[in-house]
This record gives structure tokens, C-alpha cells and sequence, in this order.
């Protein structure tokens, strides 16, 4: 039975309680098959999974969907719970911030490029929590999909810098069955959006083909990738880019660990999407992710 927790000092009772390595899976909840991925590898690999719940408003900006963001705590327990969670830990605002903070985590050079250069605040406000997080809940490993590239660097880089003895793990991009990576921001699209949507994975999949066959140009992979969005009447283009996977500064060419990132407006709805390319000695690996076995579901 799953444990539902809403203070860090609780949270961390039941950790030691049930001893062994502790994983953990921050969300901003409205868990979706992606989660449930990441929530399968922590169980695989740990002894004690956490799932932090927990909707954060330091890093949404002015005007966008802190207030309509989707919550639903027992939903999330359930997909929780069946993903093989041992807790959900869903603090109130005031566990959280008892008083409202003045320190902030930043990592500039990091984040004034891609969704960075766009959402002004938004990795402070991310890197801000996961370090609370990290201090409050002290996981040995912390699990992040690849979805957020961005995201995943800066993590990876404060957790290094600050010294967590904490291993991030980052994992596989889930899919829906036409290819669409999931969030829990697919709920906004009316159906003629969620259609249009596929242009951004229809574009990055269209650039791995090319890196296949053997072109690494930025430009020509950007081009592929930025041209499928283009074609979508109902897609904003916002960038398609090659970054570093650690450093995320921009890349000329496929020469070492790397995505291809993509971001879009369709409406008011922002998505983003990446194919990693894994430099080895035995050529690039390219992760595409992991297309869903199960019919669409719309949601997610
Ligand atoms: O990726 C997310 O869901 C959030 O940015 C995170 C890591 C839970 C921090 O609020």
C-alpha cells in the first residue's frame, strides 16, 4: 500500500524506516506513462521509490499555467502505486515554503540559451526545488526523463557542484504510439493541435534518419528539424538546435554527447522534443526514445 506523505521529516522517516538505497522521481504530478517509466527503472534499482507531487511556482513565469496546471493527488497516487512507488510525497505550499525563499539556485551558463533564453527564471526556479528536494529527501539516485535535455543538464550540473551524493539518472523519452513525447501539457491540445503536434517528432526522427546515414551538420539537422514544424500551420516554431548534453552550448556538428532540441507554441500550449545522440568509440548511438505500446491516449 502506498504511503502518501506531506512533510519532508515524515517523508524521510518512512525512507529509513524501510531502508535501503532511496529513488527518487521528482514530478510535477498529472503522471503519465513517461512517469510510470521512470517510477519502473527507480523500483528496478532501489530499495525505498519516492515520488515527489508537487506543482512549483518558482518556476513558472508571469502569464503562464501555474493556475490551470492539471492536479489530481489521488489519480497520481494510483499511477503511483502501480508503477511500483513505495511513497508519494505532496507537500503543501507552506512544507515547502514556510516563508517565501531569497535564496536561488542558479546556473546561468547552462540556461541563457533554448528554453532558458525563453522562459527567463524558469531553471532557477527548477534547480531551486530539486535542491530541496535533494537536501530534504536525500535520494541516492534521482530519475529525469530525457524529454527536458535542458533540464537534465542542469541538474546533473548542480548536484556535482553542491555536492549531493545523489546519481542523476537520465532516461529514455516516452512516446505516444504516433510518435508524440509525452506531457502533462499534451492535455491543452484541442485535436487539431495534438495532430499538428507530431510535426516536432516527425522532424527530430527525420534528423536521426539523416545522422544515420551519415550527416552530423548542425545546420542541415537543424534545418530538417525546424522545416517539419514550419510545415504545420498551426505550429509556432520556436527553435530547433544542437547543444552539448553536459555544457548546452551550441554545437556545429554531431562530435560528442548532444540533442537536437526542438520547442513549438501550438496556441497557447508550449511543447518540446529532442533526439540525445551518444558519442562512443564505436559510433553514435542515437536515443529516439520509446514509442508507447498502448493506443493513443490523448492524455498525457
Ligand atoms: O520536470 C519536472 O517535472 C519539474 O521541472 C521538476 C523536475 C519536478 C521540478 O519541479
Amino acid at each position: 500500500m502506498i504511503e502518501h506523505v506531506e512533510t519532508f521529516a515524515g517523508t524521510r522517516d518512512l525512507q529509513r524506516a524501510r531502508g535501503g538505497s532511496i529513488g527518487l522521481v521528482p514530478t510535477l504530478g498529472f503522471l503519465h506513462e513517461g512517469h510510470s517509466a521512470l517510477i519502473q527503472r527507480a523500483r528496478s534499482e532501489c530499495d525505498v521509490v519516492t515520488v515527489s507531487v508537487f506543482v512549483n511556482p518558482l518556476q513558472f513565469g508571469e502569464g503562464e499555467d501555474l493556475d490551470r496546471y492539471p492536479r489530481d493527488i489521488e489519480r497520481d497516487s494510483t499511477i503511483a502505486a502501480a508503477a511500483g512507488a513505495d511513497l508519494v510525497f505532496a507537500p503543501a505550499l507552506t512544507e515547502m515554503f514556510p516563508v517565501a525563499p531569497v535564496t536561488t539556485v542558479s546556473l546561468e551558463a547552462l540556461t541563457d540559451t533554448l528554453t532558458g533564453k525563453s522562459r527567463p527564471g524558469h531553471f532557477a526556479g527548477v534547480a531551486t526545488i530539486v535542491t530541496k528536494l535533494f537536501a530534504g529527501l536525500q535520494p541516492d539516485r534521482a530519475y529525469f526523463g530525457r524529454k527536458d535535455a535542458q533540464q537534465l543538464a542542469v541538474v546533473t550540473r548542480l548536484a556535482s557542484d553542491l555536492s549531493f551524493p545523489v546519481r542523476v539518472v537520465g532516461c529514455p523519452i516516452i512516446r505516444e504510439a504516433d510518435g508524440l513525447a509525452m506531457s502533462s501539457r499534451n492535455t491543452y491540445l484541442n485535436d487539431l493541435e495534438r495532430r499538428a503536434a507530431t510535426s516536432l517528432s516527425r522532424g527530430l526522427m527525420a534528423a536521426a534518419d539523416a545522422v544515420e546515414r551519415g550527416t552530423l551538420d548542425a545546420e542541415t539537422l537543424e534545418a530538417i528539424a525546424y522545416d517539419a514544424m514550419s510545415s504545420e500551420h498551426l505550429v509556432e516554431p520556436e527553435y530547433a538546435e544542437l547543444h552539448d548534453a553536459h555544457s548546452v552550448v551550441h554545437l556545429n556538428t554531431v562530435d560528442r554527447d548532444s540533442f537536437l532540441a526542438v520547442a513549438g507554441r501550438l496556441g497557447e500550449t508550449r511543447l518540446i522534443d529532442n533526439v540525445h545522440f551518444d558519442v562512443t568509440d564505436e559510433g553514435i548511438v542515437i536515443d529516439r526514445g520509446i514509442r508507447s505500446q498502448q493506443t493513443e491516449s490523448g492524455q498525457s
